[in-house]
């Protein structure tokens, strides 16, 4: 009989939202009638950008047409898409980063697990604790952690707490590590880092030859100017910093799927042997050989972001969304509860009334308001106390389901 990856079994009960989306399905058989409003998973709910629409449009005429048919395509994406993001989101903002080092991907989150294949097994690994599941557990299974203990923590792993005693700042680890996730602005606790927390974390990866994985798959959502948006604005970053980003939240591309991991020529990682090995040239391989690039017309529809009316629709999005997280964090503020985050992200992270833990004030808000939300300790053990509300739905949406956690509280 075949094996199968033992690893697996490893992991607690089920992903995040799988297990959400269980529960909310069970209610929903329950109380049929129940008009429910998902505040949970960050998905996108607007359509997207007219210019990407119009750009994509354009590109399927093409592919029906003898003269502009693609097959496939370069696996590190389309040099025009690659260029325009290396101008507008790296260079712009002073970041030395060029086209060729942009590798235009399906989605952030395959790439923040596919990433361990060009990795070594016995990398010592940081995560924060709440974290994005996906670091997690792709970690697991690969087989990068012992077991779980009761608390949900996996040995091997070293859990950095974001709490609101250190305002969500991430610590530095307490004994060295050689791999680093950080996500900011973070999922979930809708926190953003300043220049000098990045800083830090540059001169730590640099001092122990440790490696950052920066996920901004949330950078658009920054609106203070001053703060930076990739690890790259940060001096001595292109020596130890892998970067994700998306267009999935930036541009409503969840359904779309595009985005891409930037790897600096000059990053090295070591063999076992100990001689220094670029990345890029692994990733690379790892690319050509495993992903067949993503689509040409979504590509085309990734490149209209960057045209004029593209940013100016993205900036609305945008501002749609930071407005809906202004509206959830003055509501629930208003209504007693602890808010943080959802200032430069589209995730408030939000304390749960006194006696209620996180997945308690999950099915309250869900059998009472029917509105859905994420239960903080399904992003690790220092979540639990917290629910995540996301920002990313229509206004009436929003407003319809702070109107019914107002009632809620009075109730
Ligand atoms: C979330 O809700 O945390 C995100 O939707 C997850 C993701 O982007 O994969």
């Amino acid at each position: 009989m075949v094996q199968v990856n033992d690893h697996y079994l490893k992991l607690k009960a089920g992903y995040l939202f799988p297990e959400i989306a269980r529960r909310v399905k069970a209610f929903s058989a329950a109380e049929p009638e129940a008009a429910l409003i998902r505040l949970g998973i960050g998905d996108v709910t607007e359509p997207l950008p007219a210019a990407c629409v119009a750009a994509m449009t354009d590109a399927v005429a093409a592919m029906g047409r003898q003269d502009g048919f693609h097959g496939y395509g370069p696996e590190q994406g389309y040099g025009w898409l690659r260029e325009a993001i290396a101008r507008h989101d790296f260079q712009a903002r002073g970041c030395d980063i060029s086209a060729d080092e942009i590798f235009v991907s399906d989605g952030s989150k395959c790439d923040s697990s596919n990433i361990l294949d060009i990795l070594g097994p016995d990398n010592r690994i940081a995560v924060t604790d709440p974290v994005y599941p996906v670091y997690v557990d792709s970690n697991v299974m690969a087989g990068r952690t012992g077991e779980a203990d009761d608390g949900g923590r996996y040995g091997g792993l070293t859990y950095l707490p974001l709490t609101a005693a250190n305002g969500f700042e991430a610590p530095l680890p307490p004994s060295p590590v050689d791999l680093i996730y950080l996500c900011f602005p973070n999922n979930p606790t809708g926190a953003v880092a300043s220049r000098q927390q990045l800083q830090q974390w540059v001169d730590y990866a640099r001092a122990h030859g440790a490696l950052i994985l920066f996920d901004a798959a949330y950078e658009a959502f920054i609106q203070d100017p001053e703060l930076p948006r990739s690890i790259y604005e940060i001096e001595g970053a292109r020596s130890c910093a892998i970067e994700l980003r998306s267009f999935s939240k930036t541009a409503g591309f969840t359904g779309t799927r595009c985005a891409f991991t930037v790897v600096p020529r000059g990053l090295c990682g070591r063999t076992a042997a100990g001689e220094e090995v670029e990345l890029w040239g692994l990733w690379n391989r790892r690319q050509s050989t495993k992903f067949n690039g993503v689509s040409y017309i979504v590509q085309r529809g990734a490149e209209a972001v960057y045209s004029e009316d593209g940013q100016r629709q993205v900036r609305q999005l945008v501002a749609h969304y930071m407005e809906n997280a202004a509206i959830i964090r003055r509501e629930l503020a208003g209504a007693g509860l602890e808010v943080h985050g959802g200032e430069h992200a589209p995730y408030v992270w939000v304390k749960t009334p006194e006696g209620l833990d996180s997945w308690g004030f999950f099915d309250r808000l869900l059998q009472q308001a029917h509105v859905v939300c994420t239960p903080g300790s399904g992003f690790g053990a220092a979540g639990e106390g917290y629910v995540r509300l996301s920002a990313f739905n229509s206004r009436a949406n929003v407003d319809e389901a702070m109107a019914r956690v107002r009632a809620l509280a009075k109730a």
